[in-house]
């Protein structure tokens, strides 16, 4: 079983857009997928169109009072489950803070799902917290979407700084550029450039376009609606890219 989250501590850059996506592109691969939407907001919930409850809430979850399997929804497609969060997921810190080993719990969580599924997604609110830091533990990758600004490598360098830190499990880190805008001769200039000078860059990269959003709209992913925009073939290329590097062994990190 492939862990991946999608991951920054910065809101509203895409995390959620790539874990839909990309979840379903695995799925339709023919791995068995799950998709664990970790953010009280729900996003990932909504856009599966399944209600964002989770019976005894995220305490029972947590605590593993109420197995998994009567908490996770299947999904309109093939192959595609759903862990779905509700709003209690808000109190997951303190849940977390309460368990013997604080930042590994999810991990644990996580274990026995490797029977039943061969990828799973985490979608991670943004935020610094006791839930980023088990998202850290337990991921095999972060997907780390970046806008193409002057500080975006310096973000970057920050979690690798601090995944470097962490003892026992370090995930690698592999980061896209997302809502690109080739309007701006500054994105066009980073997008250009930078995955050529660091292996911690994919080369595929999402433009910003205003079919992307409209997955809020469809509450789908955004190849089951728009199968040959070109959005769709960017998050193909990235999915490729991610799947590419587990299979050659590549933690290309650095
Ligand atoms: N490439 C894109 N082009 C245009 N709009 C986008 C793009 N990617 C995401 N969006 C829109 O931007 C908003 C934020 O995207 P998304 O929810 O994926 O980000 P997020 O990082 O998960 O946000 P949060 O931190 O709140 O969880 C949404 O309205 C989404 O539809
Ligand atoms: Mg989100």
């Amino acid at each position: 079983m492939r862990i991946y989250a999608t991951y920054n501590i910065k809101g509203g850059v895409g995390k959620t857009s790539a874990a839909v996506n990309l979840a379903y592109l695995a799925s339709r691969e023919g791995w068995k997928t799950l998709l664990w939407d970790l953010d009280p907001q729900a996003a990932a919930t909504y856009l599966f169109r399944i209600r964002p409850r989770v019976k005894g809430g995220s305490k029972a979850l947590v605590h593993g009072t109420r197995p998994f399997d009567a908490a996770i929804k299947g999904t309109d497609f093939a192959n595609l489950d759903l862990l779905p969060a509700d709003f209690t997921y808000r109190r997951m810190d303190l849940l977390l803070d309460a368990a013997r080993k604080p930042t590994r719990q999810l991990a644990r969580l996580l274990e026995p799902l490797a029977r039943d599924y061969d990828v799973v997604f985490l979608d991670c609110p943004p935020s610094v917290s006791l839930v980023s830091e088990n998202v850290l533990h337990a991921a095999d990758t972060l997907i780390v979407p970046i806008i193409p600004t002057t500080l975006c490598t310096r973000t970057l360098d920050q979690l690798t700084g601090f995944v470097g830190s962490l003892e026992a499990h370090q995930p690698s880190i592999l980061a896209f550029f997302s809502m690109v805008d080739r309007r701006k001769r500054l994105h066009r200039d980073i997008v250009e450039h930078l995955p050529a000078e660091r292996t911690d860059i994919a080369t595929a990269a999402i433009p910003a376009m205003s079919l992307i959003e409209q997955m809020a709209v469809r509450r789908a992913p955004l190849p089951v609606f728009s199968p040959r925009s070109e959005a769709t073939r960017c998050y193909q290329k990235l999915w490729e890219e991610i799947s590419g590097r587990h299979r050659s062994g590549g933690n290309r990190q650095g």
